[in-house]
């Protein structure tokens, strides 16, 4: 072998070797996003005031943990979303639908409680979902980037160039599902809406990239199978429930929905060629702290801390913040004694320290696709 043939087999080692680190350690070629705002769409999970401001007013012991009064958020503290704003060092996120001291310089939330992927025929007030589905919110999110230009209120709004550097959140799905079961669909009859489901939030993706956005966050849904307010409602028999006390034929739903929205992310990704598009699993970290809480520091998984009566402190007539009547006399359904160690807050939304766990973990990238951290999230990376 010469020394020219030599040093091209040198260099090519040397190129096998680099991608062998770049494939094992992604991390080491990934640029940090600096991500400057974020834009997210969902339901309660991550609504930071708009149904409070639009329909209800969240009441206490709501905020008690964190904020010590409510803030309209549906948990004791801070949701999945303030958790993803802290670790990206960005300011808590206003509801756009709030009227009063809201800021939208970092980014805007669209996400309103009860909104689902498709719209309901059945009104709000008819016990159906929040008429904010998915594609208002998202043509609010178009309203919102298009009266920006112009810069009249440059304190309040974000710069234009935000728009193509700002991460992207979508956290719903679970309404979908839970309409389904209160509208008394079969677990077949649900599976078989959720394809046109899915195909709609796909539609609402394609809608936010081609409004300028490049980094898209996707959470997919938790078990809803363990959360009181689905145990409550439909109870199962022993053959029906695993190991952790949670109800299989309604975690399988989230399972498909799932699984069809991992499907459409791939689909995604080669229909938009300059997203980075991540699919989050919210399902297997939720399930992981349910299914092993103890090991985790938490207690009494299946049970809410701020709710009344029965096997899971749920009562839909008399949930958290509402007074009951108890013996003849008013009883206020407050706060468990220590909401730090538990997991479920109200019944279908989590607590602060619930939601905490959750972001810590999808944050580090150990439950992504591609497995990569939340300040990575702007970069295109092929999926594991
Ligand atoms: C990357 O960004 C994150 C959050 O924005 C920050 O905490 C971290 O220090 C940054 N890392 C580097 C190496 O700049
Ligand atoms: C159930 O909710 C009540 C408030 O109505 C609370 O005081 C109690 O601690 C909760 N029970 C459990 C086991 O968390
Ligand atoms: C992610 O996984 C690695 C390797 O298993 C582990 O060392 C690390 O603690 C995990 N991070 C989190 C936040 O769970």
């Amino acid at each position: 072998m010469d020394s020219h043939s030599f040093h091209k087999l040198l260099l090519t080692l040397f190129y096998i070797g680099l991608s062998f680190v770049l494939i094992l350690n992604p991390a080491l070629a990934l640029t940090n996003c600096s991500f400057p705002a974020i834009y997210s769409f969902g339901d309660s999970n991550i609504d930071t005031g708009a149904a409070s401001a639009a329909f209800s007013r969240v009441t206490p012991p709501n905020g008690e943990t964190f904020f010590h009064k409510p803030v309209g958020r549906p948990s004791d503290g801070r949701l999945t979303i303030d958790f993803i704003a802290e670790k990206l060092r960005l300011p808590y996120l206003s509801a756009y639908l709030d009227s009063l001291g809201t800021k939208f310089g970092r980014g805007a939330n669209f996400a309103v409680s009860l909104a689902t992927i498709r719209p309901s025929s059945k009104s709000l007030t008819g016990g159906g979902p929040s008429p904010f589905y998915l594609d208002v919110q998202v043509s609010q999110f178009q309203q919102f980037k298009n009266r920006t230009q112009g810069g009249i209120f440059p304190d309040f709004l974000p710069n234009n160039d935000h728009f193509a550097r700002a991460l992207y959140v979508f956290d719903i799905g679970q309404n979908d599902i839970g309409l389904g079961l209160f509208s008394n669909q079969s677990p077949e009859q649900i599976k078989a809406d959720i394809p046109d489901i899915i195909s709609k939030f796909s539609n609402n993706v394609q809608a936010v990239y081609g409004l300028g956005g490049r980094s898209i966050w996707i959470h997919n849904t938790g078990p809803i199978g363990c959360f009181p307010y689905i145990l409550t409602s439909f109870p199962v028999n022993a053959s029906q429930t695993d190991p952790a006390g949670c109800a299989t034929p309604y975690n399988d739903l989230s399972q498909f929905f799932n699984q069809k929205l991992k499907e459409a992310v791939v689909q995604l990704r080669t229909q938009l060629p300059l997203a980075a598009i991540t699919y989050v699993d919210i399902y297997a970290v939720k399930y992981l702290l349910i299914s092993q809480a103890n090991k985790f520091g938490f207690q009494q998984p299946l049970v809410a801390c701020c709710g009344f009566g029965g096997k899971y402190n749920f009562t839909f007539s008399a949930r958290c913040g509402q007074t009951t009547t108890v013996n003849g006399r008013p009883f206020f359904v407050g706060s468990c004694p220590d909401p730090s160690v538990r997991i479920s807050w109200d019944g279908s939304h989590f607590t602060e320290a619930a939601n905490k766990f959750v972001v810590d973990k999808i944050a580090s990238g150990n439950f992504t696709d591609p497995p990569i951290p939340l300040q990575n999230a702007c970069n295109r990376v092929s999926p594991a």
